[in-house]
Protein backbone atom coordinates (compact mmCIF):
# COMPACT_ATOMS: atom_id res chain seq x y z
CA UNK A 1 0.00 0.00 0.00
CA UNK A 2 1.18 3.64 -0.88
CA UNK A 3 0.45 6.52 1.58
CA UNK A 4 -0.16 9.99 0.56
CA UNK A 5 -0.15 12.53 2.68
CA UNK A 6 -1.82 16.22 1.61
CA UNK A 7 -0.80 19.03 2.85
CA UNK A 8 -2.03 21.64 0.42
CA UNK A 9 -4.32 24.57 0.76
CA UNK A 10 -3.81 27.68 1.89
CA UNK A 11 -4.81 27.96 5.83
CA UNK A 12 -6.85 30.39 5.28
CA UNK A 13 -8.19 30.72 8.79
CA UNK A 14 -4.83 30.50 10.84
CA UNK A 15 -3.71 33.85 9.47
CA UNK A 16 -1.10 35.22 9.64
CA UNK A 17 0.89 32.29 10.89
CA UNK A 18 0.49 30.75 7.15
CA UNK A 19 0.72 33.77 5.53
CA UNK A 20 4.71 32.74 4.42
CA UNK A 21 4.46 29.19 5.81
CA UNK A 22 2.24 25.87 5.20
CA UNK A 23 -0.31 25.45 8.23
CA UNK A 24 1.34 21.31 7.63
CA UNK A 25 4.90 23.05 8.85
CA UNK A 26 3.77 25.04 12.01
CA UNK A 27 4.60 23.23 15.38
CA UNK A 28 2.26 21.36 17.21
CA UNK A 29 3.87 21.72 20.63
CA UNK A 30 7.60 20.24 19.98
CA UNK A 31 6.87 18.71 15.99
CA UNK A 32 5.79 20.27 12.85
CA UNK A 33 2.91 19.37 12.10
CA UNK A 34 3.01 17.11 9.15
CA UNK A 35 4.92 14.81 11.73
CA UNK A 36 1.37 13.54 13.32
CA UNK A 37 -0.23 12.60 10.22
CA UNK A 38 3.04 10.70 8.48
CA UNK A 39 3.42 8.85 11.87
CA UNK A 40 -0.18 7.45 11.22
CA UNK A 41 0.83 5.95 7.56
CA UNK A 42 4.60 4.99 9.33
CA UNK A 43 1.88 3.20 11.72
CA UNK A 44 0.31 1.52 9.14
CA UNK A 45 3.48 -0.28 7.91
CA UNK A 46 3.52 1.90 5.02
CA UNK A 47 7.08 2.73 3.97
CA UNK A 48 5.96 4.44 -0.20
CA UNK A 49 5.03 8.13 0.80
CA UNK A 50 3.98 10.91 -1.54
CA UNK A 51 3.75 14.25 0.02
CA UNK A 52 1.76 16.31 -1.95
CA UNK A 53 2.17 20.55 -1.17
CA UNK A 54 1.50 23.85 -2.32
CA UNK A 55 3.25 25.69 -4.69
CA UNK A 56 6.37 27.66 -3.18
CA UNK A 57 6.44 25.28 0.05
CA UNK A 58 8.25 21.98 -1.40
CA UNK A 59 11.70 23.28 -0.82
CA UNK A 60 11.09 23.57 2.70
CA UNK A 61 9.17 20.33 3.62
CA UNK A 62 12.01 18.50 1.69
CA UNK A 63 14.59 20.52 4.32
CA UNK A 64 12.62 18.41 6.59
CA UNK A 65 11.96 15.06 5.34
CA UNK A 66 13.89 14.35 2.45
CA UNK A 67 13.81 11.23 0.45
CA UNK A 68 13.28 9.83 3.65
CA UNK A 69 15.74 7.45 3.48
CA UNK A 70 17.55 8.21 7.08
CA UNK A 71 14.13 6.86 8.11
CA UNK A 72 14.16 3.16 5.81
CA UNK A 73 11.26 5.37 3.60
CA UNK A 74 10.89 6.59 0.25
CA UNK A 75 9.09 9.65 0.03
CA UNK A 76 8.50 11.74 -2.97
CA UNK A 77 6.96 14.70 -3.67
CA UNK A 78 4.49 16.89 -5.67
CA UNK A 79 2.83 20.30 -6.02
CA UNK A 80 -1.15 20.96 -5.96
CA UNK A 81 -0.82 24.02 -7.82
CA UNK A 82 -4.24 25.50 -6.73
CA UNK A 83 -6.59 24.05 -3.76
CA UNK A 84 -9.08 21.77 -5.83
CA UNK A 85 -10.14 19.74 -2.79
CA UNK A 86 -8.85 16.80 -1.24
CA UNK A 87 -10.15 14.25 -3.95
CA UNK A 88 -7.38 16.29 -6.54
CA UNK A 89 -4.86 14.09 -4.35
CA UNK A 90 -5.65 10.77 -6.47
CA UNK A 91 -5.72 13.29 -9.85
CA UNK A 92 -2.06 14.14 -8.77
CA UNK A 93 -1.04 10.96 -7.11
CA UNK A 94 -2.38 8.98 -10.11
CA UNK A 95 1.30 7.71 -11.97
CA UNK A 96 2.42 7.45 -8.21
CA UNK A 97 -0.35 4.93 -6.90
CA UNK A 98 -0.27 2.90 -9.93
CA UNK A 99 -1.89 -0.68 -9.50
CA UNK A 100 -1.72 -0.33 -5.64
CA UNK A 101 -4.03 0.14 -3.07
CA UNK A 102 -3.44 3.89 -1.23
CA UNK A 103 -3.89 5.28 2.00
CA UNK A 104 -4.52 9.19 2.41
CA UNK A 105 -4.04 10.81 5.42
CA UNK A 106 -4.64 14.81 5.65
CA UNK A 107 -1.84 16.93 6.69
CA UNK A 108 -3.61 18.66 9.60
CA UNK A 109 -4.96 15.61 11.21
CA UNK A 110 -3.98 14.67 14.66
CA UNK A 111 -4.64 10.98 15.36
CA UNK A 112 -3.65 9.23 18.47
CA UNK A 113 -4.77 6.34 20.62
CA UNK A 114 -4.08 3.05 22.06
CA UNK A 115 -3.51 -0.10 19.91
CA UNK A 116 -3.82 2.30 17.16
CA UNK A 117 -0.52 0.50 14.82
CA UNK A 118 -2.33 -2.66 15.66
CA UNK A 119 -5.97 -1.14 14.17
CA UNK A 120 -4.59 0.45 11.47
CA UNK A 121 -2.49 -2.77 10.12
CA UNK A 122 -5.30 -4.79 10.83
CA UNK A 123 -7.14 -2.24 8.32
CA UNK A 124 -4.78 -2.13 5.66
CA UNK A 125 -3.76 -4.89 4.80
CA UNK A 126 -5.76 -6.03 1.28
CA UNK A 127 -8.67 -3.42 0.93
CA UNK A 128 -11.94 -4.21 -0.82
CA UNK A 129 -13.74 -0.96 -1.28
CA UNK A 130 -12.72 1.78 1.20
CA UNK A 131 -11.86 1.96 4.68
CA UNK A 132 -12.90 5.09 7.03
CA UNK A 133 -12.28 6.07 10.36
CA UNK A 134 -14.94 7.75 12.20
CA UNK A 135 -15.10 9.57 15.35
CA UNK A 136 -18.07 10.84 17.68
CA UNK A 137 -18.15 14.87 17.74
CA UNK A 138 -19.90 16.90 19.72
CA UNK A 139 -20.52 19.12 16.54
CA UNK A 140 -21.10 16.79 13.69
CA UNK A 141 -21.90 19.66 10.91
CA UNK A 142 -18.42 20.70 10.63
CA UNK A 143 -17.39 17.54 8.79
CA UNK A 144 -18.64 14.75 6.62
CA UNK A 145 -20.83 12.72 8.38
CA UNK A 146 -21.82 8.68 8.52
CA UNK A 147 -24.22 6.71 8.92
CA UNK A 148 -23.68 2.93 9.15
CA UNK A 149 -25.22 -0.36 9.64
CA UNK A 150 -24.93 -2.97 12.29
CA UNK A 151 -21.82 -4.27 10.60
CA UNK A 152 -20.20 -1.53 10.62
CA UNK A 153 -21.07 -0.83 6.24
CA UNK A 154 -21.72 2.92 5.68
CA UNK A 155 -25.30 3.20 4.53
CA UNK A 156 -24.45 6.98 3.41
CA UNK A 157 -21.89 10.23 3.90
CA UNK A 158 -23.21 13.73 3.92
CA UNK A 159 -20.79 16.63 3.67
CA UNK A 160 -21.45 19.08 6.49
CA UNK A 161 -25.05 18.64 7.06
CA UNK A 162 -26.88 21.00 8.43
CA UNK A 163 -29.34 18.33 10.14
CA UNK A 164 -26.49 15.46 10.89
CA UNK A 165 -28.13 12.34 10.91
CA UNK A 166 -25.41 10.80 13.50
CA UNK A 167 -22.85 12.26 15.15
CA UNK A 168 -19.85 10.50 13.64
CA UNK A 169 -17.40 12.47 11.82
CA UNK A 170 -15.89 11.09 9.07
CA UNK A 171 -11.76 11.78 9.74
CA UNK A 172 -9.03 12.43 7.19
CA UNK A 173 -7.64 9.37 6.57
CA UNK A 174 -9.33 6.87 4.56
CA UNK A 175 -7.99 3.48 3.10
CA UNK A 176 -9.07 2.46 -0.03
CA UNK A 177 -8.29 -0.09 -3.45
CA UNK A 178 -7.08 1.15 -6.97
CA UNK A 179 -10.59 1.51 -8.10
CA UNK A 180 -10.15 5.43 -6.26
CA UNK A 181 -8.15 6.34 -8.68
CA UNK A 182 -10.93 5.91 -11.75
CA UNK A 183 -13.32 7.09 -9.66
CA UNK A 184 -11.04 10.67 -8.71
CA UNK A 185 -10.86 10.74 -12.01
CA UNK A 186 -14.68 10.75 -13.48
CA UNK A 187 -15.21 13.20 -10.41
CA UNK A 188 -16.63 16.70 -11.25
CA UNK A 189 -15.61 19.83 -8.93
CA UNK A 190 -18.73 20.89 -6.37
CA UNK A 191 -20.46 24.03 -6.09
CA UNK A 192 -17.28 25.09 -4.39
CA UNK A 193 -14.75 23.91 -6.68
CA UNK A 194 -13.63 21.15 -5.05
CA UNK A 195 -13.07 17.94 -5.96
CA UNK A 196 -14.79 16.35 -2.81
CA UNK A 197 -13.30 13.45 -0.64
CA UNK A 198 -16.92 12.87 0.74
CA UNK A 199 -18.27 12.67 -3.18
CA UNK A 200 -15.50 9.88 -3.92
CA UNK A 201 -16.51 7.89 -0.37
CA UNK A 202 -20.02 7.77 -1.67
CA UNK A 203 -18.92 6.33 -4.55
CA UNK A 204 -17.63 3.53 -2.52
CA UNK A 205 -21.08 3.57 -0.79
CA UNK A 206 -23.76 2.88 -3.80
CA UNK A 207 -21.02 -0.46 -4.45
CA UNK A 208 -21.63 -1.09 -0.90
CA UNK A 209 -17.77 -1.20 -0.21
CA UNK A 210 -17.72 1.51 2.43
CA UNK A 211 -16.55 -0.07 6.09
CA UNK A 212 -16.16 2.39 9.06
CA UNK A 213 -13.85 1.90 11.40
CA UNK A 214 -15.14 3.20 15.01
CA UNK A 215 -12.42 4.82 16.74
CA UNK A 216 -13.97 5.10 19.93
CA UNK A 217 -13.95 6.33 23.23
CA UNK A 218 -10.70 7.18 24.49
CA UNK A 219 -9.26 8.13 21.20
CA UNK A 220 -8.48 11.59 20.16
CA UNK A 221 -8.43 12.98 16.69
CA UNK A 222 -8.21 16.53 17.06
CA UNK A 223 -8.74 19.81 14.87
CA UNK A 224 -5.61 21.98 14.20
CA UNK A 225 -7.84 24.35 12.04
CA UNK A 226 -8.08 27.43 13.85
CA UNK A 227 -5.76 29.04 16.76
CA UNK A 228 -7.58 28.02 19.67
CA UNK A 229 -7.75 23.83 18.31
CA UNK A 230 -3.97 24.01 17.32
CA UNK A 231 -2.78 25.33 20.79
CA UNK A 232 -5.35 22.50 22.19
CA UNK A 233 -3.23 20.10 20.14
CA UNK A 234 0.10 21.29 21.37
CA UNK A 235 -1.28 21.11 24.92
CA UNK A 236 -2.78 18.01 24.41
CA UNK A 237 0.98 16.41 23.15
CA UNK A 238 3.04 18.30 25.78
CA UNK A 239 0.55 16.87 28.57
CA UNK A 240 0.55 12.98 27.66
CA UNK A 241 4.56 13.42 27.05
CA UNK A 242 5.50 15.11 30.24
CA UNK A 243 2.83 12.71 31.97
CA UNK A 244 5.27 9.55 30.41
CA UNK A 245 8.27 10.45 29.46
CA UNK A 246 7.23 9.38 25.94
CA UNK A 247 7.01 11.18 22.61
CA UNK A 248 3.89 11.22 20.76
CA UNK A 249 4.57 10.85 16.52
CA UNK A 250 8.43 10.73 16.85
CA UNK A 251 9.15 9.29 13.32
CA UNK A 252 12.30 8.29 13.92
CA UNK A 253 11.63 6.14 17.17
CA UNK A 254 8.34 4.57 15.39
CA UNK A 255 10.84 3.83 12.08
CA UNK A 256 12.98 2.01 14.93
CA UNK A 257 9.85 -0.15 16.41
CA UNK A 258 8.63 -0.78 13.00
CA UNK A 259 11.91 -2.15 12.02
CA UNK A 260 12.30 0.58 8.91
CA UNK A 261 15.86 0.83 10.52
CA UNK A 262 17.89 -0.49 13.30
CA UNK A 263 18.49 0.81 16.81
CA UNK A 264 22.02 2.08 15.66
CA UNK A 265 20.73 3.84 12.81
CA UNK A 266 18.28 5.54 15.72
CA UNK A 267 21.12 5.94 17.77
CA UNK A 268 23.10 8.20 15.32
CA UNK A 269 19.61 9.97 14.42
CA UNK A 270 19.83 10.76 18.03
CA UNK A 271 23.14 12.19 17.90
CA UNK A 272 21.94 14.48 14.66
CA UNK A 273 19.69 16.46 17.11
CA UNK A 274 22.54 16.90 19.37
CA UNK A 275 22.20 18.29 22.70
CA UNK A 276 18.61 18.86 22.51
CA UNK A 277 16.21 16.73 24.45
CA UNK A 278 14.22 14.82 21.40
CA UNK A 279 18.13 13.93 20.80
CA UNK A 280 18.58 12.65 24.07
CA UNK A 281 15.20 10.62 24.01
CA UNK A 282 16.33 8.61 20.58
CA UNK A 283 19.58 8.15 21.98
CA UNK A 284 17.73 6.51 25.35
CA UNK A 285 15.33 4.32 23.62
CA UNK A 286 17.84 3.01 20.71
CA UNK A 287 20.71 1.96 23.90
CA UNK A 288 17.27 0.69 26.14
CA UNK A 289 15.66 -1.49 23.27
CA UNK A 290 19.06 -2.82 21.96
CA UNK A 291 20.39 -4.30 25.55
C1 LIG B 1 -12.68 17.59 5.06
C2 LIG B 1 -13.70 16.61 4.48
C3 LIG B 1 -14.65 16.13 5.58
C4 LIG B 1 -13.84 15.52 6.73
C5 LIG B 1 -12.77 16.51 7.22
C6 LIG B 1 -11.83 15.83 8.21
O1 LIG B 1 -13.33 18.76 5.49
O2 LIG B 1 -14.39 17.26 3.43
O3 LIG B 1 -15.50 15.14 5.04
O4 LIG B 1 -14.72 15.17 7.78
O5 LIG B 1 -11.96 16.99 6.13
O6 LIG B 1 -10.85 16.71 8.72
P1 LIG B 1 -12.67 20.22 5.28
O7 LIG B 1 -11.37 20.20 6.03
O8 LIG B 1 -12.48 20.39 3.81
O9 LIG B 1 -13.66 21.18 5.86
Amino acid sequence: MKGIVLAGGHGTRLRPLTHAVSKQLLPVYNKPMVYYPLSVLMLADIRDVLLIVKPGQLHLFKALLGDGRHLGMHIEYAEQPEARGIGDAFRIGADYIGDDEVALVLGDNIFHGPSFSTLLMQHSSSVDGCVLFGYWVKDPERYGVGEVDAEGMLLDIVEKPLHPRSNLAITGLYFYDNEVVDIAQRLSPSDRGELEITEINRAYVKRGKARLVDLGRGFAWLDTGTHDSLLQAGHYVQMLEERQGVRIASLEEIAFRMHFIDAEACYELGVEFGASEYGEYLRSIATRESQ
